[in-house]
């Protein structure tokens, strides 16, 4: 059984398979061939290790989602479209596992699938020894896994048995936004400075140049002549899916160009950008109330209850790899600067950072405390947490708004404007949305923010109507709308 992967209608595609980049990255249009490319990569580059003591060419690759759902839906049955099980290896469905014999005499190819909303599958890559790595949907994907990633790879087989082999991270995604961490790494090059000094130093090995260490591929708008892999959509796919959509969306999923848009349901369909986003700075005399988030990308959100009563959310500290350690470095340092020691804090924190570390015996608690911050564990609960930040949106105090969102938290703002959803569920003929948001970049600030607001306002909503009580805003949701009657311009 052979595969045949035609190049000839998607040129960017070719460019990306003949590179050697260490990290490279795919962006394109909605059906473009990104995910077909990038599964052949996982035969190409498997077929092409030395082989190692005993005759066998060896290599393993993660294959990474950031939903199992979508992994299982998406990912999975495009590998398996192009590679079936019964033809090429032996899929373990419970491991999540694809030893692939297949292909060619004496190789073997490993594939694991890991979805990031596994915690068990996070830990697991955290000590994988593999060849390579595919992020499928990268943009969806917190870019620590990227660097997280870089240590594990060219780890196996080990160099002693096989001799030197190629190794990388390849990546694939619609047009994330243009403050994306993708948008940094391969638009304003951000590592370049480290990777220079890195050469300078003699600190890298044999010798790269840039490029090849990082390689974006940028595919063609749909709608353009040089659109890439028509030859596999029906006629006119990029004209029918044109139809009906706002601006925006055509720009992202037809056009592949940098841009955000809100998809599924909004968590927050109350909240405006024009009614509640107001440059307010904190009063004198009131605590800062703290809250935090812990995990791969520990989040603070900064509020303080106003004397009238308004809950005032004025700066956001995120991060995107961090240990809770450095983040509270980064906390107390950012709050010395803003503050000059002049305040009182309250601080409250997701109470499952009382866990412990595997690695370290104290818990998130221990680490703030050593640094002289006391928290408080708050209310898991996600739903009295979302409701706690809802009521404020809905209330008017003195004729203004309870909330107050301060437009330098800008991770929160996007959040609230579409960044921060429930997923749209595959259910057909009805429309569900996932229980709980999707974990991105915006959620764990505003998990954060959640922390802080249900110390304040849960008690009162325990007999309270819940979310599913209220009128169903949020499907009909016009964003585009929303945004342009807003003053908001920001992206
Ligand atoms: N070289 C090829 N030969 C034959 N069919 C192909 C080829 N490349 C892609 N296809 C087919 O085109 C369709 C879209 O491909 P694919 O799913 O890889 O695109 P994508 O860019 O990942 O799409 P999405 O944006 O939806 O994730 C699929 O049905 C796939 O099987
Ligand atoms: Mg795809």
């Amino acid at each position: 059984m052979n595969i045949t992967f035609d190049y000839d209608d998607a040129p960017t595609l070719l460019d990306f398979a003949q590179s050697d980049a260490r990290i490279r990255g795919i962006r394109g249009p909605l059906g473009s061939g990104k995910s077909s490319a990038c599964t052949i990569e996982i035969a190409q580059r498997g077929m092409a290790m030395p082989r190692m003591q005993d005759g066998v060419r060896r290599s393993r690759y993660a294959v990474i989602r950031n939903t199992f759902t979508e992994l299982r839906d998406t990912t999975i049955r495009t590998v398996h479209q192009w590679m079936p099980p019964q033809y090429f290896g032996k899929f373990v469905e419970s491991k999540h596992s694809y030893m692939i014999k297949g292909l060619a005499p004496a190789t073997e190819i490993e594939v694991l699938y890991l979805a990031l909303d596994r915690p068990e599958d996070i830990s697991k890559l955290l000590s994988l020894e593999l060849t390579g790595a595919w992020i499928n949907e990268a943009r969806e994907v917190p870019w620590a896994i990227v660097e997280a990633l870089q240590g594990r790879i060219g780890r196996f087989p080990p160099v002693s048995n096989s001799g030197p082999y190629w190794h990388g991270i390849w990546m694939d995604t619609n047009p994330p936004d243009s403050d994306s961490a993708w948008y940094r790494f391969f638009e304003k090059q951000a590592w370049l400075p480290s990777f220079q000094q890195a050469q300078r130093e003699g600190k890298m090995g044999p010798s790269m140049r840039p490029e090849e260490y990082a390689a974006q591929f940028v595919q063609p708008s749909g709608a353009s002549d040089e659109a890439e892999n028509l030859r596999n959509l029906k006629q006119g796919y990029y004209n029918e899916l044109a139809i009906g959509k706002a601006k925006e969306w055509v720009k992202i999923y037809i056009e592949g160009d940098y841009g955000f848009i809100a998809e599924g349901k909004l968590v927050y369909p109350e909240y405006s950008d024009r009614i509640h986003c107001q440059a307010v700075d904190p009063v004198a005399g009131s605590p800062i109330i703290r809250s935090y988030d812990w995990g791969l990308t520990p989040a603070c959100a900064l509020s303080q209850m106003l004397p009238d009563g308004r809950w005032l959310v004025f700066d956001e500290i995120v991060s995107e790899n961090m240990s809770a350690d450095e983040f509270i470095q980064n906390v107390n340092e950012h709050c010395n600067k803003a503050f000059n020691g002049q305040v009182t804090f309250e601080d409250y924190g997701d109470p499952a950072g009382s866990q412990r570390a595997q690695t370290d015996k104290r818990t998130c608690f221990d680490i703030a405390e050593a640094q002289g911050i006391k928290i408080e564990p708050s209310i898991q609960d996600p739903k009295l947490r979302q409701e706690a930040v809802r009521k404020t949106l809905r209330t008017l105090v003195n004729g203004e708004p309870q909330f107050i969102l301060h437009p330098r938290c800008q991770v929160l703002r996007k959040g609230f404007l579409g960044g921060y959803k429930r997923r749209r569920l595959q259910v057909p003929g009805v429309e569900r949305y996932s229980e709980q948001p999707d974990k991105t970049i915006h959620s764990h600030v505003h998990d954060a923010l959640q922390y802080g607001m249900v110390q304040y306002f849960a008690p009162a909503l325990t007999n309270a109507p819940r979310e599913d009580d209220y009128p169903d805003f949020g499907s009909g949701y016009d964003y585009a709308a929303e945004a342009s009657r807003s003053e908001y311009t920001g992206y």
